[in-house]
């Protein structure tokens, strides 16, 4: 060698199968109950208080009538079948109450190049059997919310009809979904086309719905109606046979507008809904109306003379045909109205009524003390601090009960209990129905090391929230001010009560001194700036880095009174505070790492290479551990999980894991200093979440196959107080923690393996590389100054304590565990943090 050494850094791959044993974790929602739109609930005409709802981009869930909470059936869906949380139809079956099915699939564009599946089940939606379609299915696609558009033949529940997106037209299964087979007589299938952009894909078929009584149990019945995406023509057809022939039912409005809702009264009439938009969040007209099944008559029983919003929900009571409701799909201002018929239509009340300007009466007192974040304490009347809802396509009234009604709507699930109150001029109670439904999109997460609050949310849509208890929902979300979108949080590692986080829309970025019990905005924001992107703090709060979207990288010293361009990192780069030194930053872009040693001022790319390139996100691929200055990791996604010990001057790949979509830190485990690690990937070929206790040396999977949440790539903290304890971000399933339950079982990975020793060097002349490994470990060094040629200690035993197994821990700072190490390995000084049997 012909440099002098200055750092020794050895580190153990592993490459034998190992780590993909799962701990028993227990793993359970940081509560915030609802928080995105619910297309559609599903009673359950077998089986009194069965219940399903779906939602578009967080599964489907079944009401449990013992806690009234909904249960999740799809947190089994994991990263690679992310795209079966979409659900685009629910259908259960009329006669056998434990037969359940789903249309799943997210998107029909290029968004998910997934096809869609039937999931079918026999056991209530414990288990699913995935029924493959040849096409995709648009769970979070324009007219998700009309249906449903699977339906289950009520005579033969072997034969179901699906209706597809796409121009796929009508699907039909005799195998309990199964299989399917395209029923290309239906001579519409939907073209409508919602955007010519984004969502260019016919909507299809709206609604599918059988005709009972046109048939006798046992055979399949010949009488079914659906709806198609077509509002230049006729859009209701029907076949007297099965499905084998079709056509207009004649007589039909062709009014310009979309069926939203097709349903069929014990007493004959089929009842449509219809909008002048396919939903969820558009329609200014719509009407409805009702058809005789039995003399083709039409009649339109439009509740509200000149509607500037489309129809949504609609309900038939089961026990009382004529009672009929119905709902603006949208009436923004100042509020949703539901509507309620007790004579089919003929004549119909209203939830509030105006009486003078700005008073309205009102049939319902509203409670949402279940879920306290839904009250907007801003609105001025006539709007009320509560809303009743938008984007309400789901309005169902039980079977077995004519008192409870649910409705869905683009936050939560409202219901009540005393519905027929309406009836009686008394008030009906409405509350909050959604607890166990977990529905958001969590964009990131923190956990300080002190304060009342263990977790900290950014969310999509609904802002985040202070989670003091995670078992209970916040009382509100983040305000004063709020981001619809919050898309980012930091927080000072020495000072944590100080925090930041940004957002959008304007005024994009907010602080807090006091753990988030009052925000402010900066009052100062560069106007170019057109979201909130990623802020970064300073370990000791003198600063914070922050990278927005639609401008360069900013750092304020004034906590937003003003910002300056940082230089020397590209604009949109991922940024990162070292946890111990206030002055200090760094940044991800492409694949080069960058520094910062002057509170983000400037910045200077580091000599680490080999690094992969991301494409651009607002997630926290590159993170500084807490409690030790220069040590750094990047989660590369499928390019790997990568550690630097040198402030990001060099890293090396964990090669154990081979796809790191995020990772994080928690407190160390028991006699360990180092804290522990998380990752969502994929160790030894396994896709799940694992912790690391060693460095990252070795992994234990700590989910398992039950408990995915589909892509679980967005946000991710250990927490620094609560060994084990990790939190994570979904994509429609809100925020889950995982904690160690019952007995641990033993690191899997022993790691039998190859051993990377990597000495870095400073050189005495300009450059310099030395690799002294086994593997394709370079390590390149530019900075220069204080040398070391210590590389290996050999400890001393200093306590009669039983001596560590190889690869174990065996000193560090704050070490308090034996330093000696069983025969045939000895006690390595890898950083000052950590020492390792080797
Ligand atoms: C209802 O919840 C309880 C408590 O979590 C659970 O034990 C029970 O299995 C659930 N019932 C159903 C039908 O899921
Ligand atoms: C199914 O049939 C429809 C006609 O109803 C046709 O337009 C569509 O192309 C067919 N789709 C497939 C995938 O075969
Ligand atoms: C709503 O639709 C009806 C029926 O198509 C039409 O007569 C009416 O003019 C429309 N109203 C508005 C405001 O466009
Ligand atoms: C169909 O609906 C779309 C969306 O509301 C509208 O732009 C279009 O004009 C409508 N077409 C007809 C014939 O009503
Ligand atoms: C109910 O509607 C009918 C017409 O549909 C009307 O004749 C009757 O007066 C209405 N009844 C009430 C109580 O408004
Ligand atoms: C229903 O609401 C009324 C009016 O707000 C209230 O007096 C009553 O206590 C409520 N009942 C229940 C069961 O919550
Ligand atoms: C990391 O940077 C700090 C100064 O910011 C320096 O003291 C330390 O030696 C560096 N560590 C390594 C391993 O280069
Ligand atoms: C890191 O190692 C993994 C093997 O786990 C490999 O697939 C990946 O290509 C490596 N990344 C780089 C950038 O070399
Ligand atoms: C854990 O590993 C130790 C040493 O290999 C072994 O003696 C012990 O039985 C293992 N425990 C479990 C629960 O597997
Ligand atoms: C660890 O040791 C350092 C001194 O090396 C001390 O400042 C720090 O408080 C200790 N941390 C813990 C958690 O004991």
């Amino acid at each position: 060698m012909v440099s002098i050494k200055t750092w020794a850094y050895t580190i153990l791959v592993s490459t034998a199968a190992a780590a993909t044993q799962s701990y028993q974790y227990s793993w359970n929602n940081a509560q915030i109950v609802g928080g995105g739109f619910i297309p559609s609930v599903v009673f359950s005409q077998a089986q009194k208080d069965l219940i399903y709802l779906r939602t578009d981009i967080g599964g489907v869930y079944r009401w449990n009538t013992t806690t009234s909470r909904w249960n999740s059936l799809s947190q089994w869906v994991g990263s690679d079948n992310w795209n079966l949380l979409g659900s685009d139809a629910l259908a259960a079956d009329p006669n056998d109450a434990s037969r359940v099915y789903v249309a799943a699939g997210m998107y029909t564009n290029s968004w998910d190049t997934n096809n869609g599946a039937i999931l079918s089940s026999t056991n209530q939606g414990n288990s699913w059997q995935v029924n493959p379609l040849p096409f995709k299915v648009g769970g979070n696609d324009p007219g998700r919310g009309t249906g449903e558009r699977l339906a289950i033949d009520p005579n033969l529940g072997s034969t179901l009809f699906f209706g597809a997106r796409s121009g796929h037209g009508l699907w039909k299964s005799t195998n309990y979904g199964a299989t399917w087979t395209n029923v290309t007589s239906l001579p519409n299938t939907g073209p409508y086309v919602f955007d010519p952009v984004y969502f260019t894909d016919p909507v299809g078929i709206t609604f599918v719905t059988f005709d009972k009584s046109s048939g006798t149990s046992g055979s399949a019945t010949p009488t079914v109606y659906v709806g198609v995406a077509d509002n230049t023509t006729s859009n209701i057809y029907v076949t007297k046979n099965g499905g084998t022939t079709w056509s207009a039912v004649s007589g039909q409005p062709i009014n310009g507008f979309f069926p939203h809702k097709g349903r069929i009264s014990s007493d004959g009439y089929l009842y449509i809904s219809y909008s002048n938009g396919v939903g969820p969040y558009d329609g200014s007209n719509g009407t409805l109306a009702k058809y005789n099944t039995a003399t083709g008559a039409w009649t339109d029983i439009n509740p509200y003379p000149s509607p500037y919003f489309g129809y949504g929900g609609l309900a038939i009571d089961a026990t009382n045909p004529q009672t009929i409701m119905t709902v603006s799909l949208n009436s923004w201002w100042p509020d949703a109205i539901i509507f309620r018929s007790t004579n089919g239509g003929a004549n119909w009340t209203q939830i509030w009524d105006w009486t003078s300007y700005p008073s309205r009466s009102y049939r319902y007192s509203i409670d949402d003390s279940a879920s306290p974040w839904l009250t907007a304490p801003d609105a001025v009347a006539p709007e009320p601090t509560i809303k009743l809802g938008w984007m309400i396509e789901a309005l169902e009234i039980d079977p077995f009960n004519s008192n409870r009604i649910f409705w869905g709507t683009g936050a939560t699930l409202w219901g009540s209990n005393n519905l027929k109150n309406w009836d009686s001029g008394s008030t009906i109670n409405i509350s909050v129905m959604a607890n166990g439904i977990e529905e958001t999109s969590v964009l990131d997460l923190l956990s300080p090391p002190t304060g009342t609050a263990n977790l900290y949310s950014a969310v999509g849509d609904i802002g985040g929230f202070v989670h003091t208890d995670l078992t209970k929902c916040p009382t509100a979300a983040y305000s004063s001010p709020s981001f619809t979108s919050t898309t980012g949080m930091d927080y000072a590692e020495s000072s944590p009560a100080f925090m930041a986080r940004v957002g959008t829309p304007s005024p994009y970025v907010a602080f807090t001194y006091s753990s988030g019990s009052s925000w402010y905005a900066a009052s100062s924001v560069p106007s170019a700036v057109t979201g909130g992107g990623m802020i970064a703090a300073a370990a000791d709060g003198s600063s914070v880095v922050w990278s927005p979207t639609g401008d360069v990288v900013y750092y304020s010293t004034t906590t937003g009174s003003s910002w300056t361009a940082a230089s020397g990192i590209p604009s949109g780069s991922r940024i990162a505070s070292d946890r111990v030194n206030g002055k200090k930053y760094y940044g991800y872009s492409g694949s080069t790492v960058y520094i910062s040693t002057n509170g983000g001022a400037t910045f200077t790319k580091t000599a680490a290479t080999g690094l992969p390139s991301l494409t651009a996100g607002t997630d926290k691929a590159i993170k500084a551990v807490p409690g030790i200055e220069g040590d750094v990791w990047i989660a590369g996604g499928t390019g790997g999980l990568f550690h630097s010990v040198n402030n990001g001057t060099s890293f090396t790949n964990m090669t154990v894991v081979t796809s790191a979509v995020s990772v994080g830190f928690g407190k160390a485990a028991p006699g360990l200093t180092y804290p522990a690690i998380y990752i969502v990937g994929k160790v030894n070929g396994v896709n799940g979440f694992f912790r690391s206790d060693d460095t990252g040396v070795t992994w234990v999977r700590i989910n398992d196959d039950q408990h995915q949440y589909g892509t679980a790539n967005q946000a991710l903290t250990g927490d620094p107080r609560i060994y084990g304890r990790v939190y994570i971000g979904t994509n429609g399933l809100g925020a889950v923690y995982g904690d160690i339950a019952g007995a641990v079982t033993n690191s899997t990975s022993t790691p039998t393996t190859t051993t990377v020793s990597k000495t870095s060097t400073t050189p005495v002349s300009s450059t310099s590389t030395t690799t002294t490994t086994t593997s394709t470990t370079t390590v390149s060094k530019t900075t220069t100054s204080k040398t070391t040629t210590t590389t290996t200690t050999s400890a001393t035993p200093t306590s009669t304590a039983s001596c560590i197994a190889k690869y174990g821990q065996c000193g560090g700072s704050n070490w308090t565990g034996a330093t000696c190490c069983v025969s045939g390995s000895t006690c390595s000084l890898q950083n000052p943090y950590y020492s390792q049997c080797l």
